[in-house]
């Protein structure tokens, strides 16, 4: 069965929570998905100074107003979404992403690879990658930097992810291009949704790329979006065609793995 899926682009305003839930939900409430994924931390922006900044910016998740916010839209839109958001849980913090439905919170994800001074301001997610059944498909959520790890999509799969949901802050060139390689090699579906604009405080200047992307199990860019342009953009998509991992008649993505001949790769380290 046909699922629009797509991605809101935009740009938050470092620390105007209410300015940057209120454009998130205009562009959410402007269109037809029936899963939209928002930019990592979309609405306190990236450029922390300080812990207790993070802090103070960071919320509960369930409870706190963000997550309560996005499960009234996708109530609203009845629309699942995916958003990235600062968490707070008991003075650690956590680079996180939630998953809400139309019929309320399904679930978080913690970054699990922090980047630059995300190392600073937050935990190292302490949960590991999980994936949902959300009835059309199934979703994985990784966020931003995870994709330079290729274990992060291929964990993800190999869980049963049809698509992955991909909240992003991107500064690097290279995550658009190289998420062709990482659905092909996985046979899945990507969603990644980045921001735009410039965030310059304390010692630490940052500009975010745009260009968020759709990617198909076949490597393809179903859509690409402007550099520095503010869009909601959906694509339709058949979900179940991430399903077969099928090569050819003699190969399989997953079938023909060796997992005994990658040594240090599995089962060694695997929660440092
Ligand atoms: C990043 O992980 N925000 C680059």
């Amino acid at each position: 069965m046909g699922m629009k899926v797509g991605f809101v682009q935009f740009e938050p305003l470092f620390g105007e929570v209410d300015r940057n839930l209120e454009r998130a939900g205009d562009l959410i409430m402007g269109s037809d998905a029936d899963l939209l994924v928002l930019p990592e931390l979309f609405n306190t922006g990236y450029v922390f100074t300080s812990k207790e900044e993070t802090i103070s910016l960071s919320e509960q998740i369930p409870e706190g107003r963000t997550t309560q916010r996005l499960c009234e839209l996708a109530r609203e839109k009845e629309t699942f979404i995916v958003g990235g958001l600062a968490e707070k849980d008991n003075g650690r913090t956590f680079n996180s992403a939630v998953l809400v439905s139309p019929g309320g919170y399904i679930g978080r994800y913690r970054k699990t690879h922090l980047f630059f001074e995300e190392k600073v301001w937050f935990d190292p997610g302490d949960e590991g990658f999980k994936v949902y059944d959300i009835g059309t498909c199934t979703v994985g959520i990784m966020i931003c930097f995870d994709w330079f790890f290729p274990e992060s999509m291929r964990a993800l799969s190999l869980m049963g992810a049809d698509i992955i949901c991909h909240p992003a802050n991107l500064v690097l060139p290279f995550c658009q291009e190289s998420m062709k390689t990482r659905c092909l090699e996985n046979h899945v579906f990507a969603i990644t949704a980045n921001r735009t604009g410039t965030e310059a405080r304390g010692d630490t200047a940052l500009l975010f790329t745009g260009m968020s992307q759709v990617t198909g199990p076949d490597g393809s860019v179903l859509f690409r979006g402007g550099g520095d342009s503010e869009e909601v953009r959906t694509v339709e998509i058949d979900p179940k065609a991430a399903r077969d991992k099928n090569v050819n008649t003699y190969n399989n993505l997953f079938a023909d793995r060796r997992p005994g001949f990658y040594g240090d790769l599995v089962g060694k380290n695997t929660k440092e």
